[in-house]
């Protein structure tokens, strides 16, 4: 039997509403780097992230101080299966509020997060996530691939700023080009070598040579990071290669 692509994992995943894989620490800080001057003084809102388990969350909440940051906030959907970090009694879905480092450790610690529980699932639509993500500035994540179309729609219609990963083939979404022809999104810098490994609880649902077994993570070469966040990669001059040449690039005809 041919083994599938590399790129059919994604849609795997969307088909089958598996949206349960996890960034790696370091995708996201050779990702945040970039964006650095953005954190002073803002709220940042997670808002698909376990903060048991999210590295979102431990990105932001170790790197508080050193960022500048007011606040930190990260909430968590109501678990739908068992869940990646063996919190199998987290029926609730809870929230965190992270304010900075009190005792001077430099450690985010229990005693200095707290954790409030949602009435409801969490799910970033809902009127509980909503009032948590207008505090914030900067929302960041790695939301539900299948629910990518509505993700960015609530993010533009907030008004808010983001750093997301989303499917590669987003940009030709009905929903999502017209945002990137009207300057209101971009892609980020994107993961190395366009290689993005996540940690999933489903590791046989993936192509043989795509989950590696040593290191218990699945490769995805078709996602990126999309932002509404002004980085230097915008304003690089392109290289041009080849002279102009009106036979060659046809201008459209009325
Ligand atoms: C691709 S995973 C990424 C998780 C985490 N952000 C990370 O990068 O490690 C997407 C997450 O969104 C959560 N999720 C699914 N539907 C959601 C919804 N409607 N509202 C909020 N979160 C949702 C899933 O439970 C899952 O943990």
């Amino acid at each position: 039997m041919a083994s599938k692509g590399l790129n059919s994992n994604l849609s795997d995943a969307k088909n089958s509403r598996q949206d349960e894989f996890y960034t790696q620490l370091p995708d996201i800080e050779r990702e945040m780097k970039h964006y650095r001057k953005h954190f002073k003084g803002k709220t940042v809102y997670l808002n698909c992230d376990d903060p048991r388990g999210s590295q979102f969350f431990h990105y932001f909440s170790y790197n508080f101080e050193k960022l500048g940051l007011k606040k930190l906030i990260a909430s968590c959907y109501k678990s739908q299966d068992v869940d990646l970090f063996s919190q199998k009694d987290a029926e609730q879905a809870v929230y965190l509020e992270y304010e900075g480092d009190r005792d001077g450790d430099r450690i985010p610690g229990p005693d200095e997060i707290e954790v409030k529980q949602f009435a409801g699932d969490g799910d970033f639509r809902s009127s509980e996530s909503i009032a948590l993500l207008k505090q914030a500035d900067i929302v960041v994540t790695n939301p539900p691939f299948s629910l990518f179309r509505e993700y960015v729609a609530q993010l533009i219609e907030y008004e808010k700023k983001f750093i997301i990963v989303g499917p590669k083939g987003a940009v030709t979404y009905k929903e999502i080009f017209p945002l990137v022809r009207d300057n209101k999104l971009w892609v980020g810098y994107g993961f190395q070598s366009g290689n993005a490994f996540f940690k999933t609880m489903h590791p046989t649902d993936y192509a043989k040579g795509v989950y590696d077994k040593e290191r218990d993570l699945v490769k995805f070469r078709n996602v990126t990071w999309y932002t509404n966040l002004d980085i230097a990669k915008r304003h690089e001059e392109m290289v041009l290669f080849k002279p102009f040449s009106e036979e060659r690039y046809p201008a459209l005809q009325d």
